[in-house]
């Protein structure tokens, strides 16, 4: 019989699943070979998990997160996101799907440059065709959780990295997502901003509401884990 955790843990996924992949696969084919990104990937994520996805450079972290952000489709297996397909389902409802299910932190931020910073936060909620009003409110609450109220009107370029990863988080939660996506979120980071980051992250999971998937090569995340998967050349190591 399974100890008692693991038979709640049990129980608890078969209603709060919010990421299932059956050999789940992603390989490039280029002109002169194939190159495997992911290969044959089985995986169960609950609501509320905070993952920590760890692996060498070319392992295939960013591959996984860009597939479960619906940003590419599988070339094999099934992917399972909140409810899409992401294998099937139409370019309409994964439109859908990026804007109200994920939000996305990467290491070099990804601001618009000719954006200031209230501007960059709110663009997903007004792509989402939200009303203006809602979204400069949940901007403006964003703000000043990420104490970046007196930062509204800079642009990017006036920023620090801190900065600039803080209001690239405030973006990612904009329409508050089910699922948050940090794809080496510290990598251009110093020690002290890393921390703040892991902190914030921290937070946004405080609830168990949201699922949160970090890849990072660096030990920064460790502590907040509550599963922890290895990929080695696109496979899941299971140590
Ligand atoms: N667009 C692409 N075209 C061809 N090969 C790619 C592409 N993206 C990633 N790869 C390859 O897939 C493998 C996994 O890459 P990636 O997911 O970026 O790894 P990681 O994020 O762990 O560094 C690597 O061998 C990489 O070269
Ligand atoms: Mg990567």
């Amino acid at each position: 019989m399974l100890p008692q955790n693991d038979r709640q843990r049990v129980a608890k996924m078969a209603i709060d699943l919010i990421i299932k992949a059956e050999k789940l696969s992603r390989i490039y084919v280029m002109e002169s070979a194939h190159v495997v990104g992911l290969t044959n990937i089985n995986l169960d994520i609950v609501v509320g998990e905070t993952v920590v996805l760890k692996g060498e450079s070319g392992s295939g972290k960013s591959t996984l997160l860009a597939l479960i952000a619906a940003l590419d489709r599988p070339t094999d297996g099934e992917l399972s996101v909140a409810g899409c397909n992401i294998k099937n389902a139409t370019e309409d409802r994964l439109t859908r799907f990026r804007r109200e299910s994920v939000g996305m932190v990467f290491q070099n931020f990804n601001l618009l440059p000719t954006l200031n910073v209230n501007e960059n936060i709110m663009l997903p909620g007004l792509l989402a065709r939200r009303d203006n009003l809602s979204v400069k409110k949940k901007a403006d609450k964003l703000l000043q959780w990420l104490g970046l109220s007196g930062r509204a009107n800079h642009f990017p370029a006036q920023l620090s990295g801190g900065e600039m990863q803080r209001t690239a988080i405030a973006r990612a939660l904009i329409n508050d997502p089910a699922i948050v996506l940090a794809d080496e979120p510290t990598g251009n980071l110093d020690s002290r901003n890393s921390r703040i980051v892991m902190d914030l992250f921290q937070e946004i999971i405080g609830n168990g509401k949201k699922t949160l998937i970090i890849a990072t090569h660096s030990t920064i995340a460790d502590h907040i884990a509550t599963m922890r998967l290895y990929l080695k050349d696109g496979a899941l190591q299971f140590l």
